[in-house]
């Protein structure tokens, strides 16, 4: 295969990226459980309370959005794939809960000043080059009412360089497998991921690249976004130390 490494990812990448293969084994990796827990989280840290009203930009198959809306939540969902999003709808429609899904690029939004708040979560942050990643942080900036809060959920950068790449893991539903190989690139600070789906007896290959900003890059970006305060946390909301598999940034505007 002959990817970009070290790039960004292209459209077409991500669009065969977070395609129905993606869906197929959401649950083999975040199981309704851990779902749930990560909800708790985000509400926890985006201080949210019945009647806020919540952006998810890259909200999928709506797996958070859905569970927000069913904790009280307005939730608007915004991703720019049309397949992940018709699921989104068909799993509230079910839910019986009601979510704006709004087919779209987080680096171009129609709100102003509208949002109590807004996330990326489940490392949805950095598929761009540095100027399109600012682009989707002004955005969201714009996008959020005065004293607005953002939160951001990826890798910890520190953490994710302690292992011997290629790191591979591998996700299982029936009898169908996903085998993911990261690489890093220590010249672009990017992880790339090889994606090798093998189901109902055919093999696809996937790829995504994004960017591991650390702390201090973020606070810097945001700052010039538009956001006063930004704070780090990591997983389940905890203090962020090297050691944390996760970085969460949360930014007041
Ligand atoms: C890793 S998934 C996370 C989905 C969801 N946040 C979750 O936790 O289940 C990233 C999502 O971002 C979407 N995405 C990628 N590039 C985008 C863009 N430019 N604008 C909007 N959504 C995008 C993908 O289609 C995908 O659904």
């Amino acid at each position: 295969m002959n990817y970009n490494i070290g790039k960004k990812s292209s459209l077409s990448e991500l669009d065969s990226y977070f395609s129905e293969d993606y869906v197929y084994f959401g649950d083999a990796v975040n199981s309704p459980k851990a779902s749930d827990q990560q909800v708790g989280v985000i509400l926890k840290l985006l201080s949210l309370t019945q009647g806020s009203s919540v952006l998810e930009l890259g909200c999928g198959y709506g797996r958070i959005s859905n569970r927000l809306a069913e904790k009280g939540a307005r939730v608007t969902g915004l991703d720019r794939s049309a397949i992940l999003l018709k699921k989104a709808e068909a799993d509230a429609a079910e839910r019986g809960v009601v979510v704006e899904y709004v087919l779209g690029d987080m680096r171009s939004l129609p709100w102003r000043d509208r949002f109590d708040a807004a996330f990326l979560w489940y490392t949805t942050f950095g598929y761009f080059d540095d100027a399109d990643n600012e682009r989707v942080l002004r955005e969201a900036a714009s996008s959020l009412r005065k004293g607005g809060r953002l939160l951001i959920d990826n890798p910890n950068r520190f953490e994710s360089l302690r292992h011997e790449f290629p790191v591979c893991s591998v996700a299982q539903r029936n009898d169908d497998v996903r085998i993911d190989i990261y690489n890093n690139d220590v010249l672009t600070d990017r992880e790339n991921l090889e994606r090798i789906i093998v189901r109902d007896g055919l093999v696809r290959r996937t790829h995504l690249s994004y960017k591991q900003y650390g702390f201090s890059e973020y606070v810097r970006m945001l700052r010039s976004a538009g956001f006063e305060t930004v704070e780090a946390y990591g997983e389940e909301g905890g203090a962020f130390t090297s050691d944390s598999a996760r970085l969460l940034v949360v930014a007041y505007k």
